[in-house]
């Protein structure tokens, strides 16, 4: 099992390092947090605690029973150390040796890689010695997942948001298992860069009434994943999405439906800018008919009522239809016959690859963080079959693939 040592710092992104390390748990990773004293005004240990079930250390001088050598044992034990969120005042401390707490001296003893997501005012964020700290630092070895620009939670606008949870999530996942073992966010290779790319995630909402409704059990992980992999390559994304409880980067164009028409109309809407389309939702094949304007009441005297579905148009079909160059690339989830369907899909959407997955395998599918794929070529009538993999990690499998065949045309 790999070890990650997670140094929470004292800004306002706090609350989203909770996420992140709930994120960090799924794949099996053993996480032990260190807060600083800033870190615990913004968020209680407990809640550390409880999402990474160990203890959180929040003194050089109360370290847990269990521990000889309380620094010395997290630094030697952690495969990588990540301190998220970063404040200027621990780069800074760190840049000039400082180590006055059990954060910054577990840093100081500890020879894994470290990483380190800033999150500051922008003026914080624009100084000179902090950017004259990062430098050193960088220059030193350590590595950093930049910060975002935009509403910063202060009220002004720029640079110092802490990158999204699962951009971190995703370079932790590579130092840990990915090709990048050296590096930096700038080290992966930018493979997609100039390719527009356009990614469907999650399930679509039918109404039933104004209260009921008819949907599906995708929780977006997978696409939001790609969405993701693709633009750290490089790619510029638009994401349409059905209602999901995900954030995504800023830099991504996000454009949230309802339906399966509003998403696509929404796919439609920007189609002529793309050059890949992966559609990696789900969205729902029928809609209600008889679908009611206010909330149904129960009749007495009447047992069974008759919902109506009709067929929805099929999004990734219809775009099939007018592809034109466009590489396109579809999900089969099935639980039965998958490679018959996949291959029967790949004709009929008229696609270039298709990811099958069989959503009745453990560990795969709907709400896992874990995916099995199999992903089908057009062009060669190819199968690769792939292991239990995470779905960050599917993501880049599946872009693997897309490049290979850009890279054949
Ligand atoms: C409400 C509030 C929000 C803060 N947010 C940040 C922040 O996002 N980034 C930062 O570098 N410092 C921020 N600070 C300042 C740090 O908490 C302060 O520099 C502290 O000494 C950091 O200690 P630590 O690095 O040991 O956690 C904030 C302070 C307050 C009161």
């Amino acid at each position: 099992m790999k070890n990650v040592v997670v140094g929470v710092t004292g800004g306002i992104a706090c609350y989203k390092v909770a996420d992140l390390v709930s994120k960090l748990k799924k794949h099996d990773i053993n996480v032990d947090v260190i807060m600083t004293e800033s870190a615990c005004e913004f968020v209680n240990p407990l809640t550390f605690r409880t999402l990474s079930k160990n203890p959180v250390v929040t003194s050089t001088f109360a370290v847990p029973e269990a521990w000889k050598v309380g620094h010395i044992s997290l630094a030697q034990k952690a495969d990588v150390m990540l301190i998220a969120p970063a404040t200027a005042n621990v780069i800074g401390k760190v840049a000039n040796g400082i180590a006055d707490d059990m954060l910054t001296t577990t840093i100081m003893a500890c020879k894994a890689k470290i990483v380190f997501a800033p999150a500051m005012n922008v003026n914080m964020y624009e100084n000179p010695i902090l950017q004259e700290n990062i430098e050193k630092l960088k220059r030193l070895g350590y590595m950093f997942v930049e910060p975002g620009a935009g509403l910063l939670a202060c009220g002004d606008v720029g640079k110092g948001r802490m990158a999204e949870p699962a951009e971190i999530e995703a370079f932790v996942l590579d130092l840990l298992y990915g090709e990048y073992q050296d590096g930096s966010a700038d080290k992966v290779e930018k493979d997609l860069a100039g390719k527009r790319f356009l990614v469907t995630a999650g399930p679509t909402v039918e109404d039933i009434d104004p209260v009921r409704y008819i949907s599906n059990r995708s929780s977006g992980k997978m696409g939001f994943a790609i969405a993701e992999a693709a633009r750290a390559r490089g790619a510029e994304v638009t994401l349409v999405c059905g209602p999901v409880k995900l954030t995504c980067s800023e830099d991504i164009r996000r454009i949230d439906v309802k339906t399966t028409k509003d998403m696509l109309a929404a796919c439609e809407s920007v189609f002529d800018d793309i050059d890949v389309v992966v559609k990696a939702a789900a969205p729902a094949d029928f809609y209600v008919v008889n679908q009611s304007e206010h909330k149904m009441k129960k009749v007495p005297g009447q047992d069974n009522v008759t919902i109506e579905l009709a067929k929805n148009p099929d999004v990734i079909a219809t775009l099939g239809k007018k592809k034109g160059d466009r590489i396109l690339v579809g999900f089969a989830a099935e639980t039965r016959d998958l490679e018959k369907y996949a291959r029967e899909k790949i004709v009929s959407k008229n696609l270039d690859m298709i990811v099958a997955n069989d959503v009745s395998a453990p560990g795969a599918g709907f709400n896992h963080d874990t995916n099995i794929i199999t992903v089908f070529k057009a062009v060669d009538s190819s199968k690769t079959v792939y292991d239990k993999m995470s779905k960050v990690q599917a993501a880049d499998v599946i872009l693997d693939n897309v490049v290979e065949i850009i890279k054949n045309r």
